[in-house]
Order: structure tokens, then sequence, then C-alpha cells
């Protein structure tokens, strides 16, 4: 048995090796080392995790989504060769390191309630009710360090403790419901799901309402702008782009506004 784990660990070192030599023909350029699911690759410095796996030869249909930062599909959590710390990070926003030890988790099984929003009150009894873990939060901080969007998980959480719904939706609108903080919270928790429920009661019950944006939507219902847009949809694609490049825009913010 421990010949035949011999022989399977040089077949790796092998394999390893080749990947090495191949890798560092390809590039032509300095390449690190970095484990994927426990197996060493070499790869270029610059490349985010995920390009990182897919120049090791994965595929990837599972935990990947508009690799721009947004869907939070991608949460992966490491180590590093000597260091203690365990680090978080989207696969396509962070860049590799010498000797990164890593590993995607492509779902984080969390409570989620259903409810339909449109028959709730937005108030903290109905943020209780659907999720009465919300109380259980021990304040530790645990989701805090691992949030990859550097969103202070634990002062949303307790916001949503005392009740604080526009709080809640407010320090928690970047979040991209990667798991992460859920992953990490000895209170079980489900930190994303929660919040999100307080930005859907902010949005549909607490946001102030825009006088303007109920204007220019009942002027569309009304067909105010339907003959504009029957000549539009005539127009060639080149009289388009004129069109769109000759519009009126509001100065970028910062820059200098020329006076004639
Ligand atoms: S793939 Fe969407 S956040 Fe990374």
């Amino acid at each position: 048995m421990e010949t035949e784990k011999q022989l399977d660990v040089a077949d790796v070192d092998r394999a390893s090796a080749d990947i090495d030599r191949a890798s560092a023909e390809v590039s032509g350029t300095d390449l690190i080392p970095v484990y994927i699911m426990g197996k060493r690759y070499m790869v270029p410095p610059s490349l985010t995790i995920m390009k990182a796996m897919e120049w090791a030869g994965y595929t990837l249909i599972r935990g990947v989504g508009c690799r721009g930062g947004f869907c939070g599909a991608c949460a992966t959590t490491y180590r590093v060769l000597g260091d203690p710390k365990l680090y978080f990070g989207l696969a396509c926003q962070t860049v590799v390191r010498t000797n990164m030890y890593l590993a995607q988790i492509p779902f984080f099984p969390a409570q989620r309630a259903t409810y339909d929003v449109t028959q709730l009150d937005p108030t903290s009894a109905t943020l209780f009710s659907t999720y009465p873990e919300v109380l259980r939060c021990l304040g530790c901080g645990a989701c805090t360090k691992a949030c990859p969007q550097e969103i202070d998980v634990r002062s949303y959480m307790a916001a949503g403790m005392r009740g604080d719904i526009a709080a809640m939706a407010d320090l928690s609108f970047d979040c991209i419901m990667c798991g992460l903080c859920a992953a990490r919270c000895p209170a079980e928790e489900a930190q994303y799901n929660i919040a999100i429920l307080a930005r859907r009661l902010y949005g549909r019950y607490l946001a102030p309402r825009s006088k303007h944006l109920q204007e220019r939507l009942e002027e569309i219902k009304a067909g105010e702008f339907d003959a504009q847009l029957a000549e539009l949809k005539e127009l060639s694609e080149e009289e388009l782009i004129s069109r769109y490049q000759a519009r009126d825009i509001e100065p970028a913010e910062g820059s200098v506004v020329e006076e004639d």
C-alpha cells in the first residue's frame, strides 16, 4: 500500500514538473507556485485566482459568473504557506500569491426564508419573525473579517437586532451574496439573506420616492415619447452612433466646464 502511495506521489511530482516546464515555455515569465485543491501548479504572478485555475487546466462550470466582482459566485478561501491566517476573496478579483493554498466555495448552504414582500410590513417584527436567528448574533465580527467587499457585516447585523431596517439596508448595500460571512458565523446566521430582506423592505416601503421618476413614467405610459422612439428605430447604425456621440451629457465629476 505504501509503495502504491509513493508511486502516486512520484507521478504527481512528475506531472507537476511537466506542467511547470510547459508553463515556463509558454509564458516566458517568472512563474510562482500555487496549490489548487491541494495540487501544485506554476502560474504567472499577474493572474487572478480564477485565471490561474484556468491557466492550470481547470474548466470552471461552478463558482464563476460575472468575472467582474459583482455576482458573488466565486467566493474563495486560502492560506499562504507559513501563515496561519485564513484569507478570503473573490477568485475573479484576487491576484495569486506565492505558495497560496486555495479552494473555491461554489455554494454555501444557508437558511433562506420564502416570503412575498408585498405582504410584509417594514417593521422589526417582520425581520424577527422571518429570521428569528438575527437575535442570536454574538457580535464577534468573524463575518466582517471574511467579507471580500469589506462590508461591516457586524454593524449591519447590530442594526438588524435594533430593528433599524434602513441602517441594515444601507450598511449592507454592497453585499454580493457570496456567503463567506455565513461560512464563518459561530451563531449560524445567514447574514446576507437577512440583509437582502432589509433592503427589499427598505426599497419597497421606506426609501423616499422620486417625484420626477413617477412623472416621467406617467409621460412614457401616456405615449409622449412614442414618435421620437419610432424615428430612432428607423435610423441607420451610423446615424445612431453620431447622435449618441453628439448627445448632451453631464460633465464628468471634478471636470472644469469652460464658459463661452
Ligand atoms: S465571478 Fe462574479 S464576483 Fe467573481
